[in-house]
């Protein structure tokens, strides 16, 4: 088993300012090198998103969510993200967008209670954040929706006819993740992606992915960082 999906590491570190400043000094490192052969703008307000909220997302993974975000400027359809925390990965998505709706979706009050499938290295009430920090973070930028609860009980009936061509999930937990993608998979167009995050580091998330594309056409595409994709077909 890698190092890294090692249980009492990961309950110790969980979240940790160890964990934090282990993820910003290693993206530090992956901006850097990317600097040397991507476009400097963009290369800047990675960095600059970095510096004002905290998170656990590497640079290489916050660069992959606004590259999806903004190869998605053609398609169809809402963009939505559940598990929003500080709001880092969502300014990414704001960032790539343009108009388009983008579905806003957490507790606001951190994780829901875990389950046996979690096996145990997360705890209900982690990374709570203040909704109307949020909204002034992301004030400037155009069709935001902000869904509050779990989800998603929290968008059932509100969004049920809606589209997704993109749905970034990072939300830790296996039935969080069962569920979002039992909700928001069906309604994607062809050609549209879902990305989670620590697909490769926590179990729960990984056996809820094994377990929605276990009799699907549509089979996981593993990423060199902790994330994962989905892309729909048509
Ligand atoms: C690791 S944090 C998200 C980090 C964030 N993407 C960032 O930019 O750093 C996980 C979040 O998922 C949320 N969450 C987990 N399951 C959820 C659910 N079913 N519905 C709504 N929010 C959920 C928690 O409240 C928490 O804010």
């Amino acid at each position: 088993m890698p190092l890294i999906q090692n249980k009492a590491l990961q309950r110790t570190l969980g979240g940790s300012f160890l964990e934090r400043w282990f993820v910003h000094a290693f993206s530090g490192v992956q901006l850097f090198v990317l600097g040397f052969h991507k476009d400097p703008v963009k290369m800047r307000m990675l960095r600059n998103v970095r510096g004002e909220r905290r998170s656990l997302v590497t640079g290489a993974e916050q660069f992959l969510i606004h590259s999806i975000a903004s190869s998605m400027r053609h398609m169809e359809g809402d963009i939505a993200e559940v598990g929003v925390y500080a709001g880092s990965t969502a300014k990414m998505i704001c960032e790539a967008k343009g108009d388009r709706r983008f579905h806003i979706c957490d507790t606001f009050e951190g994780l829901p209670e875990p389950t046996d499938e979690d096996g145990g290295v997360e705890k209900k009430g982690s990374f709570a954040c203040d909704l109307d920090s949020i909204k002034r973070y992301l004030r400037n930028y155009p069709n935001l929706e902000y869904h509050v609860g779990f989800c998603p009980d929290s968008i059932r009936g509100k969004l049920d006819d809606t589209k997704f061509c993109f749905v970034h999930l990072d939300v830790d937990l296996y039935s969080s993740t069962k569920q979002c993608l039992e909700y928001f998979f069906p309604r994607m167009v062809p050609g549209g992606i879902l990305v989670s995050h620590d697909y490769s580091v926590l179990q729960g998330v990984r056996q809820a992915f094994g377990e929605f594309t276990a009799d699907r056409r549509e089979q996981v595409i593993e990423l060199p960082t902790t994330q994962c994709m989905l892309v729909k077909g048509a």
